[in-house]
């Protein structure tokens, strides 16, 4: 499917973890701090972009980078984040097997009034056994058996930002005369990671959005797609996020050179264990496929980038947006500064040229701005 005109929103998936997405030794030294976050959020709000988005990480693999063995936690980041900024959207993710959703809902509502109804959730139901399991919090539930308890979440979660005492008995919470106040203005925003059929089912009948990426270009096409096949199957409609890792440069050829340049020093053992962990997870799940598949053969840029010239990415991309029907364009960039600068002032402008609109080609050309 391909359409010739779409407007989009762009956000930036924060670097919460240090080194970022390119776990090499010779990628920028992206440190987790909340000071760089605090920076990267600001520079993208003055680029009008959409939205700033933080994972949740609780471990990381080690190896000669350290991948990711310092994270911040995503909801106080973000809580900081939405007192630090003024129009931005402020994305916070939550494991659902981690946190209460009565202890979300006060979070959000909390963050609701922070951020001036800027908040957005972004749903994770299970992904890595280590990483939830090494406090006791994995609970070892089949595929479904996860958004079954995300589904009872959400819906005690949404209760409690709607209903005056909330009464529930299910299958994984109990809730006996639950008060919750204040509510938020309106509901946060809330988005799924999951990327199953099943995954999709749970975003479309209780999120707004499916948060989507891919190991190519063709396999984040078909999952863009069949998030709105799925959709359209149940009746409903569904927003997609897609997530790309950009890496610019002036030239085709030395936006290629950097690129090789980090593959050159990827931490193998890193990935390594970044697969072995999600093999642990003997059940059906899409993420232990796509990183057993990146290990067999180890880049630190995966196969998804969008490598080039501005121009060339600019193409790229809204080629990609439009196969997939994308309502939203994620960035990773190996450096959060430059890089993401390129993305808002240069990106962003050709990408109208290629009929895929942002507000942060209206900040660029200094007309209107963000809305
Ligand atoms: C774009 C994207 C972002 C994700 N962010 C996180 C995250 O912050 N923390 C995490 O533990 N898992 C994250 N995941 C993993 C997913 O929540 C999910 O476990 C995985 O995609 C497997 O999908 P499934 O549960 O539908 O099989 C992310 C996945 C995608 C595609």
């Amino acid at each position: 499917m391909s359409v010739s005109e779409k407007t989009i929103e762009l956000g930036v998936f924060i670097p919460v973890g240090n080194g970022g997405w390119i776990p090499s030794v010779n990628s920028p030294d992206i440190r987790s701090t909340y000071g760089y976050n605090r920076e990267v959020t600001l520079l993208a709000e003055e680029l009008g972009l959409d939205f700033a988005l933080s994972m949740a990480k609780w471990r990381g693999y080690g190896g000669s980078t350290r991948h990711w063995d310092f994270t911040l936690e995503s909801m106080t980041t973000m809580a900081g984040l939405a007192e630090a900024t003024s129009r931005i959207g402020i994305w916070a993710t939550v494991h659902t097997m981690v946190f209460h959703p009565a202890v979300v809902a006060k979070m959000s509502a909390t963050l609701d009034q922070i951020s001036g109804g800027r908040f957005g959730l972004n749903l994770v139901a299970g992904s890595n056994p280590y990483d939830q399991g090494q406090m006791g919090l994995w609970r070892d539930l089949s595929h479904d058996g996860r958004y079954a308890l995300a589904r009872e979440w959400i819906t005690v979660a949404r209760r409690l930002w709607t209903e005056e005492r909330v009464d529930h008995s299910g299958d994984f919470f109990t809730l006996t005369d639950c008060v919750s106040n204040p509510k938020p203005v309106k509901p946060p925003q809330v988005i799924c990671a999951g990327t199953s059929d099943t995954g999709f089912r749970f975003t479309i009948a209780n999120c707004d959005g499916c948060f989507i990426s891919g190991n190519n270009p063709q396999s984040l096409v078909r999952t863009g797609l069949r998030a709105k096949q799925i959709a359209a199957e149940l009746g409903r409609t569904t927003k997609t996020y897609g997530l790309f890792t950009v890496v610019p440069g002036e030239t085709d050829e030395a936006a290629r050179a950097r690129v090789d340049h980090f593959n050159a020093g990827v931490d193998v053992e890193a990935l390594r264990r970044q697969a072995g962990e999600y093999a642990t997870d003997v059940r059906e799940n899409t993420m232990r496929r796509r990183m057993a598949q990146r290990a067999e053969r180890p880049t630190a840029v995966g196969d998804g980038a969008v490598v080039g010239s501005p121009e060339s990415i600019a193409r790229q991309l809204a080629g990609l947006v439009k196969d997939a029907d994308l309502d939203g364009v994620t960035v990773i960039v190996p450096d959060f500064v430059d890089d993401l600068r390129t993305v808002g002032e240069r990106v962003a402008p050709l990408l109208a040229g290629h009929g895929v609109r942002t507000n942060a080609a209206g900040a660029a050309a200094g007309v209107g701005g963000p809305a």
